[in-house]
């Protein structure tokens, strides 16, 4: 696989927005292991998951605009001349968005027209990936759930990335910006921000664990998620970027195997070997969000671009456990 992705990504000129937050960094990393040129945008807004440490291995072999994707200035300049175009600049805060809609709204919406206007302008041959999330389902009926499963945010960030993936849509059929859209699940792994637990929970619990303290598991803890470790995620990215069949189409990137919260606070305080776990009650906010239990059909991203996840819960939390040990002062 690392060769076909070698392959694919050699030489070519790449842009990751959000490429100093979680998923962008990790995929800037493997693009430049790859022999890829990469140009990470980044705005570095307070609260959200952009950290400069995050491509401390490959800061020689990166180069990192700090713009806004919103400036369409810069956009317009940093999109020229780029083979592939990653988008993963957004604000991810759900609560956050239910109580300050208008950032939210601008960012995950406005950012994503300037870029794919930028693109219509001056680079109409990119490519283009657009990450979504799970959320965008709600709550399902039926497990695991397809893409062609019906479709009810809850908040407004889960609406605001489903308006994007289907503006990015209207750009691939009526402009020819050729452009795939994954939704991604519940990602966790290092390079996360691990400063407060409104995003990322899977990594707030292990946080919480090398702290040596008390995981709060809301409910009965018995919700099910297709917990994904963030290089296998970041191998979905790649390979669905690389395959012609992927462009035009949403593809879940999950697992088809989950795993409750309270297994998820379990092996994490196995795997740091401190800490503890007690239920406790949703918060309001939770509650509202909570869509109860979610996990991913990939049979469609298994069939058009062979992708399938490789790293079991426990060995995904054990490197994570690991990475932040090793540079928990650059993350907490
Ligand atoms: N991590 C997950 O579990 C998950 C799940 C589903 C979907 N996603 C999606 O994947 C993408 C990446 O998520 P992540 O976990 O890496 O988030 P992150 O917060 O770690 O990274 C996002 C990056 O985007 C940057 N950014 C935000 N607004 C910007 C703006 N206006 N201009 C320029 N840069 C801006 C931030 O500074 C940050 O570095 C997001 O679109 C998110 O919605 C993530």
């Amino acid at each position: 696989m690392n060769d076909q992705l070698r392959k694919a990504f050699e030489g070519k000129e790449v842009l990751v927005t959000g490429g100093l937050g979680f998923v962008g960094s990790n995929l800037a990393a493997r693009l430049v292991d790859c022999g890829a040129h990469v140009l990470l945008m980044d705005a570095m807004i307070p609260g959200l998951g952009g950290n400069l440490f995050n491509v401390e291995p490959v800061r020689d072999r990166v180069v990192v605009n700090f713009s806004d994707i919103r400036d369409e200035h810069s956009m317009n300049y940093v999109v020229r001349g780029k083979d592939f175009i990653f988008h993963l600049a957004g604000q991810n805060d759900h609560v956050l968005s239910l109580t300050d809609p208008y950032s939210d709204i601008d960012i995950n919406i406005k950012g994503s027209v300037v870029l794919l206007e930028a693109c219509r302008k001056f680079n109409p041959e990119a490519r283009l990936v657009y990450t979504g999330t799970r959320g965008e389902y709600g709550s399902v009926a039926k497990l695991p759930a397809s893409e062609d499963a019906p479709i009810n945010p809850k908040g407004l960030y889960e609406l605001s990335s489903l308006t994007s993936q289907k503006i990015f849509k209207i750009y691939h059929d009526n402009h020819g910006i050729s452009s795939v859209t994954l939704r991604l699940t519940n990602i966790y792994g290092e390079r996360a921000q691990m400063l407060h637990s409104r995003f990322g929970v899977a990594n707030w619990f292990i946080r919480q664990a090398i702290d040596g303290e008390t995981i709060r598991v809301f409910g009965d803890g018995q919700i099910l998620r297709d917990f994904l470790y963030v290089q296998d995620c970041v191998d979905a990215i790649l390979m669905a970027a690389s395959s012609e069949q992927a462009y035009g189409e949403v593809l879940n990137v999950g697992d088809d195997k989950a795993s409750s919260f309270l297994e998820l606070a379990k092996v994490a305080i196995e795997e740091a070997g401190s800490g503890d776990w007690e239920f406790a009650p949703f918060t309001q906010e939770r509650a509202a969000q909570e869509p109860g239990d979610f996990y991913s059909d990939i049979s469609k991203i298994r069939r058009i671009v062979g992708w399938e996840p490789i790293t079991s819960l426990r060995a995904g939390v054990k490197q994570t456990v690991d990475f932040y040990r090793h540079n928990k002062p650059q993350y907490w």
